[in-house]
């Protein structure tokens, strides 16, 4: 299965860059699966439904969340009628919406994707690691689904290593999201697990972590309330992780990263 994971959306800026390139992206890479991580799609702060809907038609397959999963709040009553959209496995019990979701391709094969996050430096929620654990006890890749995908929205490196590692051999990827910082350590571990701490995001990268740079900088600045963080409009780089995987086993064959657009560095999967 050939699986595209584009990193945090941010602004305008993302989503037109994502959309931009989508199609194409689909037809040149062979694309089986797209998913994209959207918390900060509706102008840096949450994913509103019209927004989703767009993304969900052109070309997205599915849409993962994270702390900012209910910045809008019309999502709160829209997610639980749209199972393509998933917020982190590890809230509370009773908290609208799934934290998984498997999505069926055009040709029957299926895939498994999870949205969970970290605890550190973070809004303590339920331990991912358990969470997580109790969800593949009903899912195993080469028997009820080809194909498992985890995105884990965290902040802390450590925390998205070990989550990888934890899930070696069980699961086709595992890929941060959250930091908006692209990492070089993309791989395959040990057991067949393709890893990347973070996919980095979808925005413009003239920017703090895709917000306009002057107020940003001014709130560390001045350690005082100030302007609101408005997204940074230049041209997006869109940042994700592409990802072969074999459809007996799941685990990974091939991964590459992909940059395309903007400021950063240009890299396509060539496989
Ligand atoms: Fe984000
Ligand atoms: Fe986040």
């Amino acid at each position: 299965m050939r699986i595209l994971f584009l990193g945090d959306i941010v602004g305008r800026t993302g989503r037109d860059g994502v959309l931009s390139h989508l199609s194409a992206l689909r037809a040149q890479l062979g694309l089986d699966l797209v998913v994209v991580n959207a918390e900060n799609a509706s102008h840096g702060f949450g994913l509103s439904p019209a927004i989703a809907t767009t993304l969900l038609q052109s070309g997205v397959d599915v849409i993962t969340l994270g702390n900012h999963a209910w910045d809008r709040r019309d999502l709160i009553g829209h997610i639980d009628g749209e199972p393509r959209i998933i917020r982190p496995l590890n809230y509370p019990p009773a908290t609208p919406g799934q934290g998984s979701v498997v999505v069926a391709l055009a040709d029957g094969r299926k895939a498994l994707v999870v949205n969970v996050m970290g605890r550190l430096f973070m809004d303590p929620l339920d331990d991912p690691f358990r969470c997580m654990n109790e969800l593949l006890t009903k899912h195993r890749m080469g028997v009820t689904v080809h194909a498992i995908v985890v995105d884990i929205h965290a902040e802390a490196t450590s925390e998205k290593w070990a989550f990888g590692h934890m899930l070696d051999g069980r699961v086709s990827l595992v890929v941060g999201t959250h930091t908006h910082t692209p990492t070089a350590d993309h791989r395959i571990l040990a057991a067949g697990t393709a890893f990347q701490t973070d996919a980095g995001m979808c925005g413009d990268y003239n920017s703090v972590i895709g917000m306009t740079k002057e107020p940003a900088v001014a709130r560390f600045v001045r350690k005082m309330p100030g302007e609101r963080l408005q997204p940074s409009e230049g041209e997006a780089t869109i940042c994700g992780i592409m990802v072969e995987t074999d459809d007996a086993t799941g685990l990974a064959r091939r991964l590459a990263p992909l940059r395309q657009g903007g400021l950063l560095a240009q890299t396509m999967p060539d496989f």
